[in-house]
């Protein structure tokens, strides 16, 4: 949401600043502006609303020349998104310019203030109180960074600000508070942005701000202090993506291209994360190795995922993962719902916070509380230096490389890697006895009948374990089961490789699918276990990108209510890979078909039965039925994309969709 981009340096800075808010359209927006200081020293400002096209045709024949320069995409929030409520925004001379991301919740209070002193505002924005409040602070000594840290008390609310003066044309200020902002360092230039995509074609040093600091920056580099003046040291942090990686590479949409990016995408996640000991496979995340190392572990009686959106849906399959494996107590918690639920957390509760961002608002906000309460919290992220790195103990990062299409298609599949094999490493640690696993009785010893009270007894626990064989008799994995898995999860690469090449062939099945889809008005997902959190994940995708109603139930919710919805024109896809409930689903889809809807089915490879029941399937490989998320959903996303692309969808930018969701 919102991006920002600040320049500094000996070039014009005008290039630079529109080629970084291109960068940053991912992320949502609906107007952009850039200010520069000319050659004369002279403040030039453009804003339109809309599209960055229509300010790039406004800077054409204008003199946008001289350096530095700030420029900005905004998603409103106070104010319509029209020319004059687009950033930057001045002072009452043009002498200060101001680009900022989030919310001053006190903004109105302190816009009664500055009119009473007689300045003049033009906009309906929070942001450009910060122009005027800078005005009166500089007015004291000239300094605009002395100004920014005299104002920063005085605001409420969450904010990244990037200031620039005409009295001091030779740098940038900038500060955050629970609001994304990096310093990029380059050769006798230097940065400000949103996040580093903006800028990694010019430097992959960069610096992450905290709250509580205030960033000056100049060609000679950075300037960090905190609020007092007292200076801060902060080593800049290499990030090893490169440009290209932030390029379309030859497909149409950055969809397509991180979808087909995958298999890179899990290679990465695994790197340096599993080896061999004793002559097996074992999950090695050197983070996690410290904590059982110091006993933090040995404290924990459940744990906590919280996530929203896609993130969400990698937890609740970690949620599978967890209690399958590890037996452990796991729930997977909407991170938005978390705060309000009044939720029972303290020491003895391991918090995982999954957000590719890390900057989701409701999610930085649901681990502060759990921290608070003295949780220790795991943290998954694809973003180096994040908010989210800020607020939690142990940092596991996806490895992803950039995802700049606004649906999380690459970093759904990396954080299911990095959670399955933290699931593993507290699989291993519940048999080392260094986590405690639940100690009641197992399910089959609890809802099967005792062994003495009927004959046929030996008959239906043999028919229970054999149709539910994984979830009824597990004890959680032994340290040869934990191999296995990972072997399995080793070989996801090559797996999504032979899926993506079945699903992506000319006139695929995936392809004819999303013919059909583009016509409806809505389709329905069902699946079971983990396939219903694919069915949820496949749901979300094809809404998001296509706009087309999609909706999601556990199978056996169907038969409850949402079976009236279906009818010829309403499509099922139905998640009916190889499982423990296989046959229940197939049973489900029967049920459909007596209302005559169209199935399509996703199915594990060999499946001879499937196609009988359902008139399209699309396979995918074999595997672990806990590692099946990985290759069922890439069906899914293609089918979201294609149907998207024959709707003619924005397919990058969905409508009112933000890439990084900073505001509750
Ligand atoms: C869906 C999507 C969103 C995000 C959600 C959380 O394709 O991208 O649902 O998953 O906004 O984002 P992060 O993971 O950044 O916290």
């Amino acid at each position: 949401m919102c991006g920002i981009v600040g320049y500094v340096g000996p070039r014009d800075a005008a290039a630079i600043l529109m080629d970084g808010l291109a960068r940053l359209e991912y992320r949502g927006y609906d107007s952009a502006g850039i200010a520069v200081l000319n050659e004369t020293g002279a403040m030039r400002l453009e804003k339109r609303a809309g599209k960055l096209e229509n300010l790039t045709q406004a800077l054409v024949g204008a003199t946008m020349t001289g350096t530095p320069g700030i420029a900005h995409t905004r998603w409103a929030t106070h104010g319509r998104p029209n020319d004059l409520n687009a950033h930057p925004h001045l002072d009452c001379h043009d002498a200060i310019a101001v680009v900022h991301n989030g919310i001053i919740e006190n903004y109105l209070e302190l816009r009664q203030e500055l009119t009473a002193r007689g300045h003049q505002l033009h906009s309906e924005t929070d942001t450009e109180v910060l122009a005027h409040l800078l005005e009166i602070e500089m007015a004291h000594d000239g300094d605009l960074a002395a100004a920014m840290r005299r104002m920063l008390p005085r605001l409420r609310g969450a904010y990244a600000i990037v200031a620039m003066a005409v009295a001091q044309p030779d740098m940038l200020v900038g500060a955050r508070s629970d609001v994304p902002l990096i310093v990029g360092l380059g050769t006798g230039e230097a940065f400000f942005a949103s996040d580093i995509t903006a800028i990694l074609r010019y430097t992959r040093r960069m610096v992450t701000l905290h709250d509580g600091e205030v960033a000056t920056i100049t060609p000679q580099g950075l300037i960090l202090c905190r609020l007092d003046g007292s200076p801060v040291m902060r080593e800049p942090l290499t990030v090893d993506w490169d440009a290209q990686m932030a390029e379309k590479g030859g497909y149409d949409h950055f969809l397509l291209k991180e979808i087909m990016e995958q298999p890179i995408a899990v290679r990465r996640a695994l790197q340096g994360r599993v080896r061999e000991e004793q002559g097996m496979l074992q999950p090695w995340l050197e983070d996690f190795q410290t904590w059982v190392a110091t006993g933090k572990l040995a404290t924990i009686r459940r744990i906590v995922l919280l996530a929203c959106g896609t993130s969400l849906y990698a937890a609740q399959i970690a949620r599978a993962q967890l209690t399958r494996w590890a037996r452990l107590p796991v729930e997977a918690v909407v991170a938005s719902e978390y705060r309000y639920e009044d939720p029972v957390v303290g020491p003895d509760v391991l918090v995982i916070a999954i957000t590719q961002s890390g900057e989701t608002a409701d999610t930085i906000a649901a681990v502060r509380l759990a921290r608070a309460a003295g949780a220790p919290v795991i943290g998954i992220t694809n973003s180096v230096g994040s908010a989210l790195t800020h607020e939690v103990d142990v940092t596991l990062y996806l490895q992803a490389g950039p995802e700049i299409s606004v649906p999380a298609t690459k970093t759904f599949v990396a954080s299911l890697v990095v959670l399955t094999l933290l699931s593993l490493s507290l699989a291993r640690a519940a048999t080392a006895g260094q986590v405690s696993r639940y100690d009641g009785v197992g399910p089959s010893d609890r809802e099967l009948p005792d062994a003495s009270v009927t004959a046929n007894t030996a008959e239906i626990r043999d028919k229970a374990l054999s149709e539910e064989r994984f979830s009824l008799k597990n004890t959680g994995l032994d340290a040869s089961g934990i191999s296995a898995i990972l072997s399995e999860l080793e070989m996801v690469p090559a797996l999504m490789d032979e899926d993506l090449e079945i699903a992506t062939q000319d006139f695929s099945i995936v392809r004819q699918v999303a013919r059909s889809l583009a016509r409806c008005q809505s389709v329905m997902f069902i699946g079971r276990g983990v396939g219903q959190v694919i069915a949820s994940e496949g749901a979300l995708k094809l809404k998001e990108v296509s706009y087309i109603h999609a909706e999601s139930y556990p199978a056996g919710e169907l038969k409850h209510g949402p079976i009236a919805l279906l009818d010829p024109d309403t499509p099922l896809v139905a998640i009916a890979t190889a499982s423990a409930t296989y046959q229940k689903i197939v049973s489900n889809i029967q049920e459909v078909r007596a209302r005559n809807a169209r199935i399509i089915a996703v199915a594990t490879q060999g499946d001879a039965e499937i196609s009988e029941h359902a008139d399209d399937v699309i396979f995918v490989p074999a595997i672990d039925e806990l590692l099946t998320p990985l290759l069922a959903i890439i069906p899914l996303q293609l089918m979201a994309y294609y149907t998207a692309r024959e709707r003619g969808c924005a397919i990058d930018q969905p409508r009112n969709l933000a890439k990084s969701v900073t505001v509750e």
